[in-house]
């Protein structure tokens, strides 16, 4: 199979560095695209939600019948591990959605009214920004967005200097999807404290990939995402709960419990869940997190770190290619986003999957502000995305057909 497809450019690659090891990682393909969702998940998560779906198939919070309260089992297992995870004491603080984007929506929407002031970074996914701007047109909200240095890092402080009367919310990427940057989130909440406004995390980068606590770290509303870090399926993500204040929910609806209360409850986490909740999902989810406990978030990091470190390098060597981001894996997470001089990001991404079976991701990856940072607007990037089964041989991989595409493209 290989041997049959096997291209010009990629022969010199092979002769270059041995063919072996590299024919069984293009039959495979290298997926270096975990900042958008990870791959592979641990088998665990696959083997419980086939064993829900087999075994059990029922719906949680609604029924009193033995599959149905296993079923609610299998959802608060997994609701106690995500607390566990982010050191929340309280299980039913957890409430689970489709994704991040419907946790962030979810907190925006309900808290933000006419007049109010939001707090926000230069670094936001859409997620956050695209909800924040369609609040200024409808709502009238005003936003302050804080500056960041050329490699995506925030001062803190200027945080505090934004602050106002009607500051009724202050939201942050914890690290940047597009160079990876983590941001001194706790130092932000310690501020967000101080002044008594409640603080909303975007941790779609960091969750189970960086140790992240939302005592310490002083957040006020977690919101995650399962699909990435986090190792669990699509479709699952949620919001921890660590503020007592006000917030409308996004939706109303069946709660299988007071069924003749005309409004949602006003108890966590009924009062955010209306509608069948995706149990197949949150069975999965609730493996995966139980899968990172027992690995750690700690050890995930340090081993990611190492891997960070040497693409970063690794990229850094090759001429003609422009690397953003701090080059210090200890600033940033799995997110590497690099352009080849003078070639548009998708053409690069296109060759490494034609000719490689390399799968990255290309363009401005759904946050439009950074690249005005990095002087990537309009053009954007190719990004590699690190997780925790990326390896070194594959990095090798990845850099060996740049060099090769460089030569050929650029003429080095
Ligand atoms: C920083 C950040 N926020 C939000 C999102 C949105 O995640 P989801 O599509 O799972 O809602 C992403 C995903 O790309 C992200 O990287």
């Amino acid at each position: 199979m290989f041997q049959d497809n096997i291209h010009t450019y990629f022969r010199e690659v092979y002769m270059k560095v041995g063919l072996e090891n590299y024919s069984e990682l293009y039959d495979k393909g290298v997926y270096l695209d975990n900042a958008a969702t990870s791959f592979p998940k641990p088998d665990c998560v696959w083997e419980a939600m086939r064993a829900y779906m087999q075994e059990n198939g029922a719906t949680s919070s609604r029924g009193a019948y033995k599959k149905a309260i296993e079923a609610d089992r299998m959802v608060y297992e997994a609701r106690k591990a995500i607390a566990q995870l982010f050191n929340c004491q309280r299980p039913s603080n957890v409430v689970f959605s489709l994704n991040i984007t419907e946790s962030l929506n979810l907190v925006l929407q309900g808290i933000l009214r006419q007049g109010d002031h939001v707090i926000t970074s230069s670094l936001e996914h859409n997620g956050v920004r695209r909800c924040l701007k369609t609040l200024e047109r409808d709502r009238k909200i005003e936003i302050t967005t804080i500056p960041c240095s050329s490699e995506g890092i925030t001062d803190a402080e200027n945080v505090r200097k934004a602050i106002k009367k009607n500051t009724k919310l202050i939201v942050f990427i914890h690290a940047s999807n597009v160079v990876g940057t983590i941001q001194p989130i706790r130092e932000i909440g310690k501020i967000a404290e101080e002044y008594d406004i409640p603080f909303l995390v975007d941790t779609a980068q960091t969750a189970g990939v960086y140790p992240i606590d939302i005592v310490e770290d002083h957040i006020s509303l977690l919101a995650f995402t399962g699909h990435k870090g986090l190792l669990g399926p699509t479709g699952t993500g949620g919001l921890v709960i660590n503020w007592q204040g006000d917030i409308r929910p996004l939706k109303s609806g069946g709660t299988g419990g007071d069924s003749d209360y005309p409004f949602q409850p006003d108890y966590l986490p009924n009062k955010f869940e209306a509608g069948t909740p995706n149990v197949a999902g949150i069975v999965g989810l609730g493996a995966s997190v139980q899968y990172l406990l027992k690995e750690t978030v700690e050890k995930i990091r340090e081993e990611e770190k190492e891997i960070i470190q040497y693409a970063i390098e690794k990229i850094r060597e090759i001429k003609g290619i422009s690397l953003y981001g701090p080059q210090n894996a200890g600033l940033v997470t799995g997110a590497v986003s690099f352009n080849v001089q003078g070639v548009r990001p998708e053409e690069v991404g296109f060759w490494l999957n034609e000719e490689c079976n390399i799968a990255v991701r290309t363009g401005l990856h759904c946050a439009p502000g950074i690249h005005d940072v990095i002087g990537t607007t309009g053009m954007g990037t190719v990004r590699i995305g690190i997780g925790y089964r990326t390896t070194k041989e594959e990095i090798d991989y990845l850099t060996e057909a740049l060099s090769l595409f460089v030569k050929e493209k650029l003429c080095f």
